[in-house]
């Protein structure tokens, strides 16, 4: 399996046709096409290929003292397999390389989404602030912050 790491500047359009459709199919939430058309220079997308397939993705936002990570997924079939872990680990480490310093990760995640409160908490995140009404259909988002952890 290929990580390839990509600012979306340098996407090209085959690629980001791809990242669209796998947050429309697996995503909780997906965006429209407006909400990635309004990424901008601060926005970092890295991308896990296997062979020209694209099967996960990861997206962050360089703010002031945090890394905000705005959306990760891995394909069904791929899941439970330490890739996110593995593509979240590369993201990581490209950012801190670009921005010079190890900066916090911040997150909201659905309070239902299991899945990834377990993906969270394992590279050593803390649970913060419980938001209602935070996603279109009314439910609850909790906040994760800190230093990520990987093995
Ligand atoms: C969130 C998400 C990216 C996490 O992915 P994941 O596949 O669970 O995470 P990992 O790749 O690190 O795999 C972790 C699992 O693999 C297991 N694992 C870890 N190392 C392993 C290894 N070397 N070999 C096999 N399994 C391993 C872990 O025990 C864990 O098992 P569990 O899922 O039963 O707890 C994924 O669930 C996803 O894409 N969800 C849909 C999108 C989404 O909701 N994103 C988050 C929104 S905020």
């Amino acid at each position: 399996m290929k990580f390839s790491i990509k600012n979306i500047d340098s996407l090209d359009d085959d690629d980001l046709t791809q990242v669209k459709a796998l947050d429309q199919k697996f995503f909780p939430f997906p965006w429209s096409h407006k909400q990635w058309d309004e990424l901008n220079d601060n926005d970092r997308l890295f991308i896990l290929k296997d062979d020209m397939d694209l099967v996960g993705f990861s997206l962050f936002r360089v703010e002031v003292d945090v890394f905000h990570l705005l959306k990760v997924l891995i394909a069904p079939e791929l899941q439970s397999k330490n890739y996110a872990h593995q593509l979240m680990k590369d993201s990581y480490y490209a950012l801190v390389k670009e921005a010079g310093n190890e900066r916090n990760v911040f997150l909201e995640v659905q309070e239902g989404n299991l899945k990834a409160i377990r993906f969270y908490e394992r590279i050593g995140l803390e649970k913060g602030e419980r938001i209602k009404n935070y996603y279109s259909d009314g439910s609850v988002a909790l906040r994760y912050f800190g230093k990520p952890k990987f093995t």
